[in-house]
């Protein structure tokens, strides 16, 4: 995932030209899509809308492309997250119209070892990365999405293997712990400690763990949490911050937040807190989290979700536009799997679901980024800008379905010991100099480190 990536100024020039679009559209088009929270058949018809507007940019299915790639600019990982999205569509909406391309694209990308490390995206994959597409498979089995042929990987083995492959990658000899953000030494951001690695790796842990009963996942989850608290990246009211650098043995970090850090942490600690049968300690944690991210939510008009680090300087890049979308999918988990959090979440997730429907206002009904702008739709589109406004809206539809399924009620076949060869994967031989020193990973950290503390600072 390349969280300081520099396709800002393609996404400007993009901009530039939806903008014209829209100023000649502009007349003609000002209709955002219609969502009534009270109607289950309106709530889905907005989804589908949505999903429509979201899947019109993959060309995976097409003659000559690569099922699950997105096209530029899009990472590989998003289009992880995009299937995820889709996997919960179907489960939320019964429609199942796009399963054929999911099914599709999550059995392209499993890779030689069937743990979703596809030897040609080694460039940008980062644990992180890998682990977008693991909780995929993990949702398909929680949901009871179709299973794959028999003689294909099987949803609940990927997700263990993507587990069993970064659990090995526990890295003691700096920070006294964690997952560093990258696998590879050739990629930048290899001395990263960050936390959306360690939180996806503390999601998949503690889902495993409440499907299949085995504690021996709950252990690592809660290993994990214990040193996101140790090195300061939980702080204690439960803000958590981009990540750390083990040059420094994790004393400094960049301080700078996103919406999926807290997400991420929150749907793991209710599954925690729904295998430990409501535990005071993951109660707790629970409740903190939720409070924690409260700054992501707006104050005028109330409760509506932003990311907050970037929405409004309009820096927000091209991952970024779909972290909103890991929040929304989460809350709405948590809620199911603890119910005392209803009345916590109910509201925000209802803020901006009506919100995200009045910004998706653009030509054809494109979801804008800025929720908070009302029926004026912000100009900006993309996958991450549909995927979101799916995520809020849809999770309106969880007292339609059930909890999470397990080895009981589930029929996704598992290994607990899949995927667990690929430690020895070599750099491709096509890596150059270049793309080494290309990116500028550690001056861009730096400075946003920087830009983002003096902003926590003024704020
Ligand atoms: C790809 O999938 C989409 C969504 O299901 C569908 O509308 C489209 O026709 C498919 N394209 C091809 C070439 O099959
Ligand atoms: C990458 O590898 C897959 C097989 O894992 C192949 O289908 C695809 O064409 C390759 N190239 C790209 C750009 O994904
Ligand atoms: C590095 O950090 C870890 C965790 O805080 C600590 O236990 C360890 O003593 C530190 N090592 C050094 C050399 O400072
Ligand atoms: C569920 O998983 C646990 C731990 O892996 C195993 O002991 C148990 O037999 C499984 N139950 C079923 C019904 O598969
Ligand atoms: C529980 O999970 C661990 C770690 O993946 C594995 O080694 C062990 O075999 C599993 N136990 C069962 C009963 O599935
Ligand atoms: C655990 O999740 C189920 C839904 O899957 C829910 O019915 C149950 O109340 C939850 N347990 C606790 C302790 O909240």
């Amino acid at each position: 995932m390349k969280l300081f990536s520099h396709t800002s100024s393609r996404v400007t020039n993009r901009s530039w030209t939806t903008l014209l679009v829209s100023g000649l559209l502009g007349a003609q088009v000002a209709q955002a899509i219609d969502l009534d929270l009270g109607s289950t058949a309106s709530i889905k018809a907005a989804a589908k809308e949505i999903a429509h507007g979201m899947v019109k940019y993959y060309t995976g299915n097409n003659t000559g492309d690569v099922p699950g790639n997105l096209p530029d600019p899009y990472y590989w990982w998003e289009a992880g997250a995009m299937f995820s999205s889709l996997i919960d569509y179907w489960f939320y909406t019964g429609d199942s119209q796009y399963n054929e391309i999911t099914m599709q694209a999550m059995l392209h990308q499993v890779g030689d070892d069937q743990n979703f490390m596809p030897m040609n995206q080694s460039r940008t994959l980062g644990n992180d990365d890998q682990a977008f597409w693991g909780m995929a498979a993990m949702t398909a089995a929680e949901n009871k999405f179709p299973d794959p042929p028999e003689d294909q990987p099987q949803w609940l083995a990927l997700a263990q293997a993507v587990y069993n492959s970064q659990v090995v990658r526990w890295h003691t000899e700096t920070c006294g712990g964690g997952l560093k953000w990258q696998i590879f030494t050739f990629n930048n951001g290899y001395t990263y400690k960050n936390t959306i690695s360690n939180g996806c790796f503390f999601n998949i842990a503690s889902r495993l763990a409440l499907y299949t009963g085995n504690m021996t996942y709950a252990e690592h989850a809660d290993k994990t949490w214990d040193w996101m608290v140790q090195i300061g990246l939980i702080s204690p009211t439960y803000q958590f911050f981009d990540g750390s650098d083990e040059l420094k043995n994790c004393t400094a970090m960049d301080h700078i937040q996103w919406t999926y850090n807290n997400g991420v942490f929150m749907y793991g600690a209710a599954n925690m807190y729904n295998l430990t049968k409501g535990d005071q300690k993951w109660k707790e944690r629970l409740e903190g989290i939720i409070k924690g991210a409260n700054i992501f939510f707006s104050k005028e008009p109330p409760d509506v979700m932003t990311e907050v680090a970037c929405e409004n300087n309009g820096k927000c890049n091209v991952d970024q536009r779909s972290f909103k979308a890991y929040l929304s999918r989460w809350m709405a988990g948590t809620i199911k799997l603890a119910p005392f959090t209803r009345d916590l979440l109910m509201p925000k997730l209802q803020a901006s679901a009506q919100a995200a429907a009045l910004q998706c206002n653009g030509p054809n009904n494109e979801c804008g980024l800025r929720w908070t702008k009302g029926a004026e739709w912000d100009g900006d589109m993309g996958v991450g800008e549909q995927m979101a406004a799916l995520e809020i809206i849809q999770s309106h539809l969880i007292d339609e379905v059930g909890g999470p399924a397990n080895n009981k009620t589930g029929t996704s076949k598992g290994n607990p010991a899949a995927g667990g060869t690929s430690q020895d994967i070599q750099p491709p031989s096509e890596i150059t100099m270049g793309d080494r020193v290309g990116a500028g990973f550690v001056t861009t950290i730096v400075l946003v480190g920087v830009i983002g503390a003096a902003w926590w600072m003024v704020s």
